[in-house]
């Protein structure tokens, strides 16, 4: 499995978080209990999560360099995560989200905004050393671009024997037309409930029921669904469920999502059956919900 890292494609921004007791009405002048900054983007905070079980990651992205760049660099080396292949635009404003963090139901409201930076090319991704990874995700994009870097590890993984191929992960989050061509490229398939309630469907089996002709043959499909938990189905076409964890109080759900990305990538990148990656991706991501941040999510004993 070559070096056994896992490289996660896709969105660094910074989040602006205002956490509030409940949340504000229309022209008015609140007081909010805390404000932070907090790294952001998909592919970013599943890096968190992944290094925070104990896996060594990378995080492919872009970066307009200034103060917010050096926040967001710092960050990552905080949390152990290698950022040596990032691509840096100088002439371009970092994103950022303004998030308003309602403490008392858990609830995120983000504001998002980039507005010119580029993101990562094929021509970028050729600089990935593939011997490296046993697993690459991608957070959907632009799509158009990342179906040919996944088309670079699919002639790569054709030269290996089977057990030293890597495992391509995709996640098809927003209800973006050009982000559906991704179904059909991934080994492993995350769609969003928005996505899900986008084509009609109402619950998770549903969607995977529906969606699964999508996949590619023998590709496995994963759709959570906030308290109610996630369902998975693989090429047996059976629908595995886990219920949801939550925690004692709700306080925090943004990147939940994408923490539970992180713990099935985690599971299943170590051999772990479809079961266990939804239960403990439940798991890790019921415990986001319960603390501001990602930090005190893991303990000694999740990490496999
Ligand atoms: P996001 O909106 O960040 O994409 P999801 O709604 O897809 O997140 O939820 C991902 C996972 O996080 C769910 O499968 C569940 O395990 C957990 N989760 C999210 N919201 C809650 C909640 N309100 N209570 C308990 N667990 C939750
Ligand atoms: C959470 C998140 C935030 C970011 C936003 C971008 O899933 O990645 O960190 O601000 O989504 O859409």
């Amino acid at each position: 499995m070559g070096d056994g890292r896992i490289l996660c494609v896709g969105l660094a921004c910074l989040d602006i978080i205002s956490v509030v007791d409940r949340y504000p009405e229309e022209d008015t002048d609140t007081r909010c209990l805390s404000q932070r900054w907090q790294r952001g983007g998909n592919a970013s905070n599943s890096c968190t999560v992944l290094s925070l079980l104990g896996a060594r990651c990378s995080f492919l992205g872009s970066l307009a360099p200034g103060p917010v760049a050096d926040f967001v660099l710092g960050d990552f080396q905080k949390y152990g995560i290698n950022v040596s292949l990032v691509s840096e635009h100088a002439q371009c404003s970092f994103p950022a989200s303004v998030v308003i963090s309602n403490a008392a139901s858990g609830s995120r409201t983000i504001l998002h905004m980039n507005r010119n930076l580029p993101d990562v090319t094929p021509d970028d991704f050729s600089r990935v050393e593939l011997s490296h990874y046993k697993w690459i995700h991608w957070e959907g994009r632009n799509a158009d671009e990342q179906v040919k870097m996944i088309q670079q590890v699919a002639l790569y993984n054709s030269t290996l024997p089977e057990q030293r191929r890597i495992t391509v992960s995709v996640e098809i989050e927003k209800t973006r037309e050009p982000l559906y061509q991704l179904f059909s490229h991934g080994d492993v398939v995350f769609v969003s409930k928005d996505v899900a309630v986008h084509f009609g469907f109402h619950s998770a089996e549903a969607a995977l029921r529906g969606l699964y002709r999508r996949v590619r043959q023998g590709a496995v499909l994963i759709c959570a669904w906030a308290e109610k938990g996630a369902d998975a189905m693989g090429p047996d076409h059976v629908v595995v469920h886990s219920d949801a964890f939550p925690p004692e109080r709700l306080v925090d759900t943004l990147g939940a999502g994408d923490t539970f990305n992180a713990a099935v990538i985690y599971t299943l990148s170590n051999g772990g059956s479809l079961q266990e990656a939804l239960t403990f991706g439940c798991q890790i991501a019921g415990r986001k919900c319960g603390v501001h941040g990602y930090d005190g999510i893991v303990t000694k004993k999740d990490e496999k």
